[in-house]
């Protein structure tokens, strides 16, 4: 997603691989290639290819080493989106973006197995009348739950269904009455380098200056699609996915969707977010999924939905304006051109 290195920028990214096989087939492959000896071919891969957009296909491995634990949930099942094929929840939690526990893919789920999520305080303030400090408690009981079926889709082209459990953020924010200066919601996560290798480790963290920070127009953030999820397949996040709270925003792209969220603030004018701090012109601020406005240095006409997979599988399909969610959000951008707005 990030780093430019002369390799990629040379390359066609149109045209990977990865793209045109089946990723367990081509996984196979990979261990072929190494248990063959082809070390050098494959560690030349890892160099150059993991620092672009498709890095997940190439280091992307299950991972059963999950410790950390996780509680049962309850909450109102989603009944309007069962047709939609879910990823595997091993899939879900062992392919993630999550830099500040490493940029590859496989490494959040292997580094952040002893993050620490009990106590934790999260913070609404800015501009509103009710400011207040939730604890890691109130996360899961201060608001109905409910189940939520989304497509994820992220800015690399691969994209899951994922069964988000949570809440609106707009239940959230009506509860400290936003002022009428409040134009913009800010998220931020936690900054504790002590358990976030990331984060002071440049080459781990992906060169981001953390802490990592997002944010939405308060329209999008009261928007009722807008999630707080606090777990995924009916149990609490595993660390990996943003424990104890993250958010969800499923017309844009992934990055948009902040983890191991410690405040949430109102303010009056546009942030700076950390994607469009390291790369404006590739990442905007309204990241809204758009298959007719490519990434600079790739496509984002399709996407390569992570499914279980298997020998025959096609999963490479379609991106679809806003993610599929145009009915429920186009009104928001109506006058606006997002080719500009990107
Ligand atoms: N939040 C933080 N704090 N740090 C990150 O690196 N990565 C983003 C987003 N939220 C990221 C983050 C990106 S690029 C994506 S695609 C999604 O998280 C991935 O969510 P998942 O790992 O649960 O699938």
């Amino acid at each position: 997603m990030l780093i430019k290195t002369q390799s990629n920028s040379q390359s066609n990214p149109a045209i990977r691989s990865s793209e045109i096989t089946d990723e367990s087939v081509y996984l196979q492959r990979r261990q072929l290639i190494k248990t063959m000896g082809f070390l050098g071919a494959g560690a030349l891969i890892g160099s150059t290819v993991s620092k672009t957009a498709n890095a997940g296909f190439f280091d992307s491995k299950d991972n059963d080493s999950n410790n950390f634990k996780t509680t049962p949930l309850k909450f109102t099942a989603d009944k309007d989106n069962l047709s939609l094929i879910k990823t595997p929840e091993q899939k879900v939690i062992s392919h993630n973006n999550f830099y500040e526990f490493g940029a590859q893919k496989h490494q959040p789920a292997e580094l952040a197995q002893n993050f620490n999520v009990d106590p934790w305080q999260l913070t609404i303030s800015g501009e509103c009348d009710n400011p207040i400090t939730l604890d890691y408690d109130d996360l899961t009981t201060m608001f109905p739950l409910e189940e939520r079926i989304y497509r994820l889709r992220c800015v690399e082209a691969w994209s899951m269904v994922i069964p988000w459990v949570g809440f609106s953020l707009a239940n959230l924010l009506k509860k400290v009455a936003p002022n009428s200066s409040a134009k913009y919601v800010v998220f931020e996560t936690l900054h504790d380098p002590k358990q976030m290798p990331g984060q002071d480790d440049r080459r781990l963290g992906g060169g981001i200056n953390y802490p990592y920070v997002e944010a939405l127009r308060l329209d999008e953030a009261m928007n009722p699609l807008t999630l707080m999820s606090v777990g995924l397949y009916g149990k609490t996040l595993p660390p990996q996915n943003g424990a104890p709270i993250r958010l969800v925003v499923p017309w844009k792209y992934g990055f948009k969707s902040v983890k191991s969220i410690v405040s949430i603030k109102l303010v009056s004018k546009q942030p700076a977010t950390t994607w469009q701090k390291l790369a404006a012109s590739e990442y905007g601020f309204y990241a809204n999924v758009n298959p007719n406005h490519d990434h600079p240095r790739w496509s984002q006409a399709s996407e390569r939905r992570i499914t279980s997979g298997g020998l025959f599988a096609r999963n490479r399909i379609e991106t679809l304006p806003f993610n599929g969610y145009g009915e429920q959000v186009a009104h928001m951008y109506k006058d606006m051109d997002l080719s500009k707005y990107y």
